[in-house]
């Protein structure tokens, strides 16, 4: 092998696994910004919107000193990467009269960066 080969084979066999991953962390880290103007992912820390912290295995309505709407705190869920990601393409289908102002994040290639970027930083 020259080379050459050896770098275009490292190269590709590189790209080739950004490209299939389930989701990208870094792109989902820039999707955040579309939930960072309310959301903290700090303990303890609710901005308009509760804080992401430990979301995942949480159920909805659950953070004690945030003011929930009662549907959001009569909505049953628990909050798992599945759930979640239901939630955000389409927040009021799930949660009808929820108060999060956010209409959804359309694309489901942006939901998975999204969740990527959140299990990545152990939410
Ligand atoms: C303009 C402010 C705003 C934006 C933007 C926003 N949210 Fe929210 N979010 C809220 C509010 C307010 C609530 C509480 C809703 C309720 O009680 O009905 C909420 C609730 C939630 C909940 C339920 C939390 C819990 O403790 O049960 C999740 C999950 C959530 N938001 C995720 C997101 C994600 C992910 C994004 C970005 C894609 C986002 N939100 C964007 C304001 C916002």
């Amino acid at each position: 092998m020259t080379k050459f080969s050896i770098l275009t084979t490292c190269l590709f066999g590189a790209l080739s696994t950004a490209a299939f991953a389930e989701g990208d962390a870094a792109r989902g880290e820039k999707k955040f910004e579309d939930c960072a103007a309310c959301h903290s992912l700090e303990k303890g820390v609710n901005n308009v919107g509760p804080s992401l912290s430990g979301v995942f295995g949480r159920k909805a309505g659950e953070i004690e000193d945030f003011r929930y709407s009662p549907a959001m705190k009569r909505s049953g869920i628990a909050w798992s990467p599945q759930t979640f990601e239901a939630f955000i393409a389409e927040p009021q289908k799930i949660v009808p009269a929820n108060r999060m102002p956010y209409a959804g994040m359309t694309e489901a290639a942006d939901r998975a960066d999204l969740l990527a970027y959140l299990q990545k930083t152990g939410k």
